[in-house]
């Protein structure tokens, strides 16, 4: 039976193990640290109601009010956002042609307008504006519906066939498709238009007279298009849905028509009139 005795050395008792002859000391941890220890304990039992902790099979207990760190970092987040936004007031009462205007603003504009490029548009308008078959080229001065400042505010703004009620929308016809014009006058005014642009390619009188009677109305007499119908320049080199008569026969035939999303309600308004700031600033603004 071990027993317990005093050490003379130490003045302390031991625990009463011994292996021979080696006897241990009882030195128990201090008073302290052993309550801070037992607290800690309590606190975790409370800690696991009230914090999410325990993993389950396919969720985790939420605890009693339901703290997240997503919550709290959308809260983080939106607190940014708001504090973006009084940095730029003022901005979202200004005309566009004072935000150009004013430095201050002007500056906020662009950098805002750039970031809400990257994150919105660029899938389809390119991360450089540059374009690709079917979405036009932000960066030269050839626009469909108008360069001018108000004109791109307004495109952003409500879309383009978007379906929002202030939409841009003009349908060009299904001149083949719908037999409109015959299979040979869709190739002749379609080497006519080509004509226009590729000196390489001779079009017809007939072509001529088929384009004013068929296409001058939106495209305008000299095919340099109208930007009240959203109607491009045929006469330029630059094509939104291909170059080349074989192209222009695709078109005429069964058009394509382009849509191009509203922003208003998607993005806040401040941010939109930085698009518009940034995308007239990027070479090409009237
Ligand atoms: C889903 C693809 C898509 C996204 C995203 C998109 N666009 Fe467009 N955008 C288009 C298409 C397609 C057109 C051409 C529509 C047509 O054929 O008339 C267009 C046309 C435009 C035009 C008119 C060009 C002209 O010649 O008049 C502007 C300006 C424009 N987009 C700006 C933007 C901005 C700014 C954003 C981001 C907030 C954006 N777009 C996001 C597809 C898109
Ligand atoms: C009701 C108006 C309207 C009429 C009439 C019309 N167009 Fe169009 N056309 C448009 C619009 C709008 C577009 C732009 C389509 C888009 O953005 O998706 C377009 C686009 C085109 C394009 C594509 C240009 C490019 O850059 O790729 C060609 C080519 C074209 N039209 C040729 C013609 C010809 C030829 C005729 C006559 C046979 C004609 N159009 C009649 C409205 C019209």
């Amino acid at each position: 039976m071990a027993q317990q005795e005093l050490d003379h050395l130490s003045g302390q008792t031991t625990t009463g193990h011994e292996w021979d002859g080696l006897k241990e000391l009882n030195t128990p941890l201090p008073k302290w640290w052993l309550y801070v220890f037992y607290v800690c304990i309590v606190w975790a039992i409370g800690y696991w109601f009230v914090y999410p902790s325990w993993p389950l099979v396919s969720d985790y207990t939420k605890g009693f009010f339901g703290p997240s760190m997503r919550s709290a970092a959308i809260a983080d987040y939106e607190g940014g956002n708001a504090a973006r936004l009084a940095n730029a007031s003022g901005l979202a009462d200004a005309p566009l042609d004072k935000i150009k205007s004013t430095p201050a603003f002007l500056e906020f504009a662009m950098a805002n307008g750039k970031a809400a490029f990257g994150d919105n548009c660029a899938p389809c308008h390119g991360s450089g504006a540059t374009g690709g078959p079917g979405f036009p080229n932000l960066q030269d001065d050839d626009w469909m519906w108008g360069g001018k400042l108000e004109d791109i505010y307004q495109t952003i703004r409500f879309g383009i066939r978007s379906g929002n009620d202030k939409m841009r929308d003009m349908t060009m016809p299904n001149f083949g498709k719908d037999g409109i014009l015959t299979k040979e006058q869709v190739a002749d005014v379609a080497t006519y238009v080509m004509s226009l642009s590729d000196t390489a390619v001779k079009g017809t009188d007939s072509g001529k007279q088929l384009f004013a009677d068929n296409c001058a109305s939106c495209h305008g007499e000299d095919a340099k298009g109208n930007i009240e119908m959203g109607a491009p320049n045929l006469t330029d080199k630059i094509w939104l849905y291909g170059s080349g008569v074989a192209a222009v026969e695709v078109q005429v035939n069964q058009p394509k028509h382009g849509v191009m999303p509203a922003w208003e309600g998607r993005l806040d308004p401040i941010t939109i009139k930085s698009l518009a700031v940034y995308i007239h600033s990027l070479g090409g603004g009237k």
